[in-house]
């Protein structure tokens, strides 16, 4: 029998996916505290034009009409952030039921509507105090995160279809205490490395929470963002074995093979000796989980610097802050222009790089199930006379890269599902509201939402469970 290789298989998951800080608005409403995005955005200089997610898209005052939307295009999943500071407030101590209550009324809306919920615990939204105490770069944060684990849990495990414990520990610990271009803003390369450590103990710890309480079946996962590195010329492939170290198995490692890898201990050798690992700590942190969540945008292509002239750092996610986004030996990586085209975020179009590294993941761990929990793109949105919005680019865009997912499938990956991000135009972190990655428009002078082309094109997409349309 011949399968078509454009339609997806029983059981594949079609969603979409947001956050708390990027959609909700309501940053001073019901009890919430401040996080150090609250700080970070209003802190002049941090984010394009002053941006904050003080109201971004209102999905706190919106969310009927939001989860009317899901149900509407059909989704079967919903990947979302709970908060933090509105769950507790100062990050530990006292709960706050209205926060509480808020995410109860999100969850039975989503499956009232049939819609499988997908909570992610940790999308950067750090309450300001633990930051205050030494945000990610200390150890009492990853204990604290096991605490609100037990919490979140106590109040929903028996209404989640999948926990996510962080979403994409690299940039909480590189790009906010390396680069500083994240919140908390910080520049400390030894930093960044405990921030890496305590985020996966955070993940071992809160895994644990998680399933020591759960009163129903839900599936535990983490999302990492991986680094696909092609080799750019003269030192390429030690390029790409330093980034996989620092970016990839950095995480890999400790959470689905309990070890740190040597040659990353090594590399980093000059910035830190990693003494902030205790005995008994890559135990707690490997957890099997059920399915590793996987984020895609695009490839890098790095070789190592010669040391002439000015150093190309075009990794994508900010302008260069020198010497302090790569610690220890990755620092002499050099990030080369990637080759056309690319999206308004300036990363290039590579759809092989998906099933690329679903391929690769797969060898690595085999019995690892994989899920795409992000793969989507920004674009310079025009609203038509008629006030549609054909995002042909964007369309273009997930078509490949879900036939690319299909390729993978193919080639004997197992691929449990697929969330586009993301479902509403937000707030793109320091881009601000510059960057749109929705697939539904968000006016943001009156929030209104409006289906762009590519929003109807996925609907189609999830009812034929096909990518023909
Ligand atoms: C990764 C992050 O998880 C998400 O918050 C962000 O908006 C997208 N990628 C696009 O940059």
């Amino acid at each position: 029998m011949t399968i078509d290789p454009r339609v997806f298989p029983d059981g594949f998951v079609f969603g979409s996916a947001t956050a708390s800080y990027q959609i909700e608005g309501a940053a001073r409403e019901d009890g919430r505290g401040p996080s150090i995005w609250d700080t970070f955005s209003h802190t002049p200089g941090n984010v394009w034009h002053g941006d904050t997610g003080d109201v971004a898209c209102d999905h706190y005052h919106r969310m009927d009409e939001d989860l009317d939307l899901m149900a509407h295009l059909g989704l079967q999943a919903y990947r979302f952030s709970l908060a933090w500071p509105r769950i507790i407030p100062g990050g530990t101590g006292a709960v706050n039921q209205a926060g509480l209550d808020y995410y109860s009324r999100l969850i039975d809306g989503l499956l009232q509507r049939g819609i499988d919920p997908v909570a992610t615990l940790y999308h950067w939204d750090l309450p300001q105090p633990l930051e205050d105490r030494g945000g990610w770069a200390s150890r009492a944060t990853a204990e604290a995160f096991a605490g609100y684990a037990e919490v979140v849990d106590a109040a929903f495990g028996d209404r989640i279809g999948t926990w996510t414990t962080l979403n994409e520990p690299w940039c909480s610990a590189y790009l906010g205490y390396g680069q500083g271009v994240h919140a908390p803003g910080r520049r400390e390369p030894a930093a960044a490395l405990a921030a890496v450590h305590h985020l996966n103990l955070a993940h071992g710890l809160g895994t644990q929470a998680l399933r020591a309480t759960s009163t129903g079946d839900p599936r535990y996962s983490v999302t990492l963002n991986f680094h696909v590195a092609r080799p750019g010329g003269d030192g390429g492939e030690e390029a790409m074995r330093r980034i996989d170290a620092l970016a990839n198995r950095a995480f890999t490692g400790p959470m689905l093979r309990g070890e740190y890898p040597a040659d990353l201990l090594e590399d980093t050798v000059a910035v830190t000796d990693w003494s902030f690992v205790r005995d008994g700590d890559l135990a707690e942190i490997r957890q099997p989980i059920d399915v590793l969540g996987v984020n895609y945008y695009s490839t890098v292509t790095v070789r190592l610097w010669d040391g002439e002239g000015e150093m190309t750092r075009n990794d994508g996610h900010a302008p260069a802050a020198e010497g302090t986004a790569w610690p220890g030996a990755a620092q002499e990586v050099e990030f080369l222009p990637q080759p056309g085209p690319s999206t308004a975020m300036g990363w290039n179009i590579a759809p092989d790089g998906l099933t690329d590294l679903l391929v690769s993941l797969s060898e690595q761990f085999p019995d690892q199930p994989l899920m795409v929990t992000e793969n989507g793109a920004a674009f310079d949105d025009v609203v038509g006379p008629d006030g549609t919005i054909d995002d042909s680019e964007r369309t273009d865009y997930l078509r490949r890269h879900f036939l690319a997912a299909r390729d993978a499938l193919d080639r004997g990956v197992d691929l449990r599902g697929y969330f586009v991000w993301s479902l509403l135009d937000n707030f793109e972190w320091s881009f601000g509201y510059s960057k749109r990655f929705g697939i539904v428009r968000v006016n943001f002078d009156t929030l209104h939402r409006t289906l762009k082309a590519s929003a109807h094109w996925y609907r189609r997409l999830i009812a034929s469970r096909s990518v023909t349309v």
